[in-house]
């Protein structure tokens, strides 16, 4: 298997609107591949205008926010390609599509990487974050995966959480799990 990157990747509409979505970026020889499910605004982001701006950032509040439907992160324009340099970044990559691989359900846009650039020393890892990113996507799969699941892995990751997170971790994560409760809240009971 590849390895994946998930990062925050900047797009713009065809009015030039940036949008900002978390995704997993899939690494291939000399750029990224990105693959959104079908529907997504980024996929139709990508049809008309084929640039993006993958940002590598470790502020897991961008990726908690975006998921509860806070968007409004700043950005500034990117150099090389139209699109969007998040605020506070550690490093981001300006990506032009070559090709797509089209699919049903999520087709495959092959970028090359037109230009990257560092702005702050990565500071090592933090488990609080990884368990941010993965209750991130597990909040993404609420009406995919057994609830059973979502509240067992819920339960390990709160472990990294209280023993490592700063205040940006312990906001994030407060955000993903009430949106996971709420959507319980409002779900019928299973089996
Ligand atoms: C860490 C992380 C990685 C994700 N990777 C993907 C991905 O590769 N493809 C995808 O379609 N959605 C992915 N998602 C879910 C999207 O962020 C979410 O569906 C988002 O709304 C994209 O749709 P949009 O372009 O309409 O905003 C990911 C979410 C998280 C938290």
């Amino acid at each position: 298997m590849p390895m994946i990157r998930e990062c925050i990747v900047t797009t713009l509409n065809e009015e030039g609107k940036v949008h900002i979505a978390p995704l997993g970026l899939i690494a291939e020889e000399g750029g990224w591949i990105i693959a959104p499910f079908r529907p997504s605004a980024t996929l139709d982001n990508l049809g008309v205008t084929p640039y993006a701006v993958a940002n590598f950032t470790d502020d897991v509040l961008v990726f908690a926010g975006c998921l509860v439907g806070r968007k409004d992160w700043p950005t500034r324009p990117s150099t090389h390609v139209p699109g969007a340099v998040l605020e506070g970044t550690l490093a981001h990559a300006e990506l032009a599509v070559g090709h797509v691989e089209e699919d049903e359900q999520r087709p495959r846009f092959h970028c090359r990487v037109v230009h990257e650039a560092s702005h702050a020393p990565f500071k090592g890892f933090n488990r609080a974050q990884n368990a941010v990113i993965e209750a991130a996507i597990l909040a993404s799969r609420v009406h995919m995966l057994p609830r059973e699941k979502i509240e067992r892995e819920l339960g390990y990751l709160q472990i990294a959480v209280e023993k490592t997170a700063g205040p940006r971790e312990h906001e994030a994560w407060r955000l993903l799990v009430e949106k996971i409760e709420d959507h319980y809240k409002h779900a019928p009971p299973s089996g």
